[in-house]
Order: structure tokens, then C-alpha cells, then sequence
């Protein structure tokens, strides 16, 4: 019979994703313990069970294991539907391929979907925010002064006008105030300075943007404060915090339409979820912020691209809401995600934790 020794250290334990190495006959040799959760099971149930009968996979495993250990190659099988056991079966990709030294022993990769697309979405939308601006900047400053000049003009043939012809020139005024109020959204996207951080509580934050809204476009919904009292402090630039929060609820509160909603604050510590960087150091992000909506959910054709700039679901939106909450939450070194169906649209925003010894300048007051 053959074995397979983990390899000595974390690696394989510290494995964020479900991994399994199977035997020649495709029966269980070995599991990490992200697979443990997974498959909510223990290793010792799970050991010289059939792959087949913990893991049912849409298209068939078994061949996709034979061609593996057939072509000696890795095989992949792309967004299957999977399920192990009493779980919901959820989209993952499984990777397959041939361990290098013992060829007739198979390794098994689950990554599941969310994960993947949530890392995916993130990282693209900073990325391509940064270049679609640097444009429009440039485009947003070549505008504003023939604009002025249109609407000046309008406004000089107005005063020779009889009242009722003002319709026109009216109507020249005003939109081309609304453009250059885009266009002032635009300039003010490029400018957001580099954050200036320090030890803060994010209730407060969280607090401010909600008393803001609810004195202005927010005053018809109900708003549910769910919070965990002994979340530790993050390292943030609170006036950003603020606007950040304040774009997410502007955006429920403008999905849930004239009769109001309700939006729900949570925060919670998990400790999941580690950020790993291009330039490879790493962070774990463990303080997380939900704004939860009941609204109808973010429309189909745009959920890939909501964190783009310009891409905007709405009549009169711009699309710069979410892109420049992303660009906050990237300079601040922490993550955005989003999950939406209608009558469950969640943000959640994991940020880093403030270093211990630090105090914020309240504390020290106190
Ligand atoms: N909570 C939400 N529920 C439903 N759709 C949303 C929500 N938040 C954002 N969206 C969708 O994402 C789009 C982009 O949002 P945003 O970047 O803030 O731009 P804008 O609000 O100017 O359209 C919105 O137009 C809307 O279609
Ligand atoms: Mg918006």
C-alpha cells in the first residue's frame, strides 16, 4: 500500500483551500484541515473513503482523476457544482494533478468560488480605477472651462429674452451645471490624498456616517446597528472611513427607492481572511464591516464591474461611488466584497487592525 507523508512544517496545514491526496484506487490518503471544514468531517473519517462518496461533482471526478493519472498532468475542472456530505453544493474549481515523486498518488485542490471571484473582483477593480481616472481627470479639466464659457453665454442671450423663451436657455443653464458637477466628482476622485491614519474605533465612524445620513438622504430608512462591542481599533483615515460609509449607504438607501428599507451595520472579527500583496508581504484583515440592505439587489448585467468607475446601474448616477470607496479601502490596505441577491445585498469591508500600544487621542485625554 502506498503513503503519503504531509510535508513537514505548516505548509500543509496552513493551506487556505480544501487539499486531498488520493491513492491509486481514488480512496482518501490524506486531507488538510482546511478540507476538515470543508467537508465537516474529521481526517480520521474521512481516511480510505472513496473521493467519489465524500465529493460529488457535476461531470464526472472519476474521469477527470483517470485522465490525470493517465496524461501524468494536472486537470482542472472549472466551476463545478460540488458538494461534500450534508452541505449546500457550492461552485468551486477543482484542481488535479499527479504528486511529483509518487506519480500514482493524486492531489486535489477545491477552491471554491467565492473566494476566488471576491479576490479576483477586488484586486482588478483598483487596477483598472487607476487608469480610467488618470483620463478622465485630464478630460474632466478640459471641459469645466468651455462649459463655463457655454453656460455664461446662456445666461447673456437669457437677459434679452422674453421670460416665457427662457425654457431653452434654462435648460442649457442647468445641465451644464450637472456636468460640471460630474466633472468637479471626477477632479475630486484624483485628489484623494494619501490617508492619514491613526487608532480608530469604527462604531464612531460608523455612528457618524449614519447620523449624516439620516439628517439627509437616509431619513426614511430604518437603520439596525449590529455591532460586536469588543472589536479591537483599525488603522484608518477616519474622514475617508466616513465617506466611504456614507457612498455605501447613499447607494442602499437609492436601491431600496421612496419607500424606504432598512439597512443593517455589522461588525464582526474574523479572522479568516489574510490579504496577500504583489510585492508578497501579507495581512490578515480580521475586523469586518457589513452594510446590509434589503433593497432588489445589484442589477445582473453590472455586478461584475460595480467597482469600476463609470459603471453605474442608475438614471442620473456617475459610477463613482464604489470606485472611489475601492480606492479608499485599497490605500488603506484592506478589502472590499460584495454578495447580492434581491432582498440581501451585503458590502463587507475587512480592514486591518490597529497595532496594540498605540492609543487614539481620545483615550489618552481620558
Ligand atoms: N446596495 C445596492 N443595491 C443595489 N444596487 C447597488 C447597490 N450599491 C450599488 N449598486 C449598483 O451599483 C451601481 C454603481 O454604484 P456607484 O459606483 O455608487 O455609482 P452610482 O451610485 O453613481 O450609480 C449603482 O448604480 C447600482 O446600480
Ligand atoms: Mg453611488
Amino acid at each position: 500500500m502506498t503513503a503519503f507523508a504531509p510535508p513537514p512544517g505548516s505548509i500543509w496545514a496552513s493551506l487556505p483551500l480544501p487539499a486531498l491526496v488520493l491513492d491509486r484506487a481514488s480512496n482518501i490518503l490524506a486531507v488538510n484541515p482546511a478540507a476538515e471544514t470543508f467537508f465537516n468531517a474529521s481526517a480520521r473519517s474521512l481516511i480510505g473513503q472513496a473521493a467519489s462518496m465524500r465529493l460529488k461533482v457535476e461531470g464526472a471526478l472519476d474521469k477527470a482523476l483517470e485522465q490525470a493519472r493517465h496524461n501524468e498532468s494536472g486537470v482542472v475542472i472549472n466551476e463545478a457544482e460540488v458538494s461534500a456530505g450534508e452541505r449546500q453544493p457550492v461552485q468551486a474549481t477543482l484542481q488535479i494533478a499527479p504528486l511529483n515523486d509518487q506519480p500514482d498518488l493524486l492531489l486535489l485542490l477545491i477552491s471554491p468560488r467565492v473566494l476566488a471571484e471576491r479576490l479576483g473582483r477586488a484586486r482588478d477593480a483598483s487596477s483598472a480605477a487607476k487608469s480610467a481616472i488618470g483620463m478622465a481627470e485630464m478630460l474632466a479639466h478640459e471641459i469645466k472651462n468651455p462649459l463655463a464659457g457655454i453656460s455664461g453665454a446662456a445666461q447673456l442671450l437669457a437677459m434679452n429674452l422674453p421670460p416665457e423663451d427662457r425654457e431653452m436657455t434654462d435648460l442649457i443653464v442647468e445641465e451644464t451645471r450637472r456636468i460640471v458637477k460630474l466633472l468637479e466628482q471626477v477632479e475630486q476622485f484624483g485628489n484623494v490624498r494619501p490617508p492619514d491614519v491613526r487608532p480608530v474605533n469604527i462604531h464612531d465612524i460608523l455612528d457618524r456616517a449614519r447620523k449624516s445620513a439620516q439628517m439627509g438622504y437616509g431619513a426614511h430608512m430604518t437603520f439596525i446597528e449590529d455591532y460586536d462591542p469588543s472589536l479591537p481599533l483599525t488603522l484608518a483615515d477616519p474622514d475617508q472611513l466616513v465617506q466611504v460609509f456614507l457612498n455605501l449607504i447613499k447607494n442602499a438607501t437609492e436601491a431600496s427607492g421612496d419607500n424606504g428599507g432598512t439597512i443593517r451595520l455589522r461588525t464582526f472579527y474574523d479572522l479568516s481572511l489574510r490579504l496577500r500583496r504583489k510585492d508578497g508581504t501579507g495581512s490578515t484583515l480580521p475586523l469586518q464591516v457589513e452594510i446590509i440592505d434589503d433593497g432588489p439587489g445589484i442589477p445582473a448585467e453590472i455586478a461584475r464591474d460595480i467597482f469600476e468607475p463609470f459603471v453605474s446601474g442608475r438614471e442620473n448616477g456617475t459610477g463613482l461611488g464604489l470606485a472611489l470607496v475601492s480606492k479608499i479601502i485599497s490605500d488603506h490596505g484592506g478589502w472590499i466584497s460584495v454578495d447580492s441577491v434581491p432582498g440581501k445585498t451585503a458590502f463587507r469591508l475587512s480592514l486591518p487592525m490597529a497595532p496594540r500600544g498605540i492609543t487614539t487621542p481620545d483615550e489618552v485625554k481620558s
